[in-house]
């Protein structure tokens, strides 16, 4: 996607392939920057530091980190320990251990010589499949805006479609184009007048700072507002649909995403506004049928909740980016970094195979009986 008239992808390779070249998307939306990762460290310390994050893109971090720890050691030792690295970074985004799994499945028959090759070549494809599972997911939503649009009655025909989302998960989630922002986009590209709720999420501020970044950049219409908005425009008839993204997706279509997204599907339901989440197939976790019970939430640090960044637009640091304290110093912060929505509160799946109900038929109708991931490592710092 676009900033400033440049066409970005998230993460790209370098230096003949040596180095990962990503977006720190800790700076955005005040500082634009792009980092080298070099090393299997580096790549881990991206994910777990949110340089990078979105549940596609740490799969996708993920296995460029395989590539570059195989660069340096291709044996058997060097590969599990690597996976496992990865894989304790971020607990929640299945994508993570699905993209981490290809990975290694692909070199471990391999001779030691041939697996950093393979593994680049591997890393590539789940690139590309992304964008591809993306750019299809924006297709199928598109058509499905397209239809909100007219249903609307005359008296609202001319008012753009008012859709609202949490988080970012947009294109800089993913590879490219992204899931819940990726139909948006396409409706945006095709004509249909479009206006975007953007929910700030705190405690790390996704949808303020990344969401309105890119929508910006993007032209598409855009109102920020504070996480507990949205269900008294949803009260008043300011809200067409609510798209967000998940993180892992059980196979009965429980979706997992960013904390704060069960409340905006309470709300919905209240208010008979539909609710849907886009996903690629690399979201869905076979294994798992009770999301509430079973999906590990990731613990994140208090000091999210405590303290907030931003740009300082006064005195001896304007124009900085600063931190600064929320609460008193001694308040206690706790920070669950995701919350599940049960299936009954999801009007639709939006997948790369089209749009289906949160069910385990209407998953099953779409992909069959797919191949299943691992249970994530038990060194993965969870929410209890
Ligand atoms: O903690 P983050 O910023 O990685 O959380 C991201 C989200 O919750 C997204 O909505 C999710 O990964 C789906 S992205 C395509």
């Amino acid at each position: 996607m676009n900033i400033d008239g440049r066409a970005w992808r998230t993460i790209w390779l370098e230096e003949g392939g040596r180095s990962v070249g990503v977006i720190d998307q800790t700076l955005l939306p005040h500082r634009f920057s792009t980092r080298s990762l070099t090393t299997l460290d580096q790549a881990a310390e991206a994910i777990a530091t949110m340089v990078v994050r979105g549940a596609p893109l740490i799969g996708v971090t993920g296995a460029y980190g395989l590539m570059l720890a195989l660069q340096v050691d291709p044996g058997d030792a060097s590969l599990a320990a690597a996976f496992e690295q990865l894989n304790a970074t971020r607990p929640t985004a299945i994508n993570l251990c699905w993209a981490l799994e290809r990975v290694r499945d692909r070199v471990l028959p391999l001779p030691p010589s041939e697996r950093a090759t393979a593994a680049a070549a591997a890393a590539a494809a789940i690139a590309e499949d992304d964008v591809a599972m993306c750019s299809a997911i924006g297709d199928h939503g598109l058509a499905l805006l397209q239809r909100l649009a007219a249903e609307r009655p005359p008296e609202r025909q001319h008012e753009p479609l008012n859709v609202l989302t949490h988080c970012n998960a947009g294109w800089l989630a993913t590879v490219d184009w992204g899931t819940a922002l990726a139909p948006i986009y396409k409706a945006h590209r095709a004509g249909l007048a479009i206006h975007v709720w953007v929910d700030e999420t705190r405690p790390r501020n996704q949808g303020a700072s990344l969401t309105a970044f890119e929508l910006g950049r993007e032209g598409v219409p855009h109102t920020v507002i504070v996480d507990n908005a949205g269900g008294h425009l949803m009260q008043h008839g300011r809200v067409d649909a609510v798209i967000v993204g998940t993180d892992r997706t059980t196979r009965t279509g429980d979706v997992c995403n960013k904390i704060g997204t069960y409340l905006k599907a309470l709300a919905a339901h209240d208010n008979g506004v539909p609710f849907y989440v886009a996903l690629p197939a690399s979201t869905i976790d076979w294994t798992l049928a009770d999301g509430v019970a079973e999906i590990p939430i990731e613990a994140r640090s208090p000091g999210e909740v405590t303290q907030i960044q931003g740009l300082a637009l006064a005195g001896a640091a304007a124009a900085d980016l600063v931190t600064v304290q929320l609460p008193p110093r001694g308040s206690a912060g706790f920070n669950p970094a995701f919350d599940v929505t049960p299936a009954r509160l999801v009007t639709a799946l939006i997948t790369e195979r089209g749009v289906a109900p949160a069910s385990e038929a209407g998953l099953r109708g779409l992909y069959g009986l797919e191949a299943t991931c691992s249970e994530p490592s038990p060194a993965a710092k969870v929410d209890q």
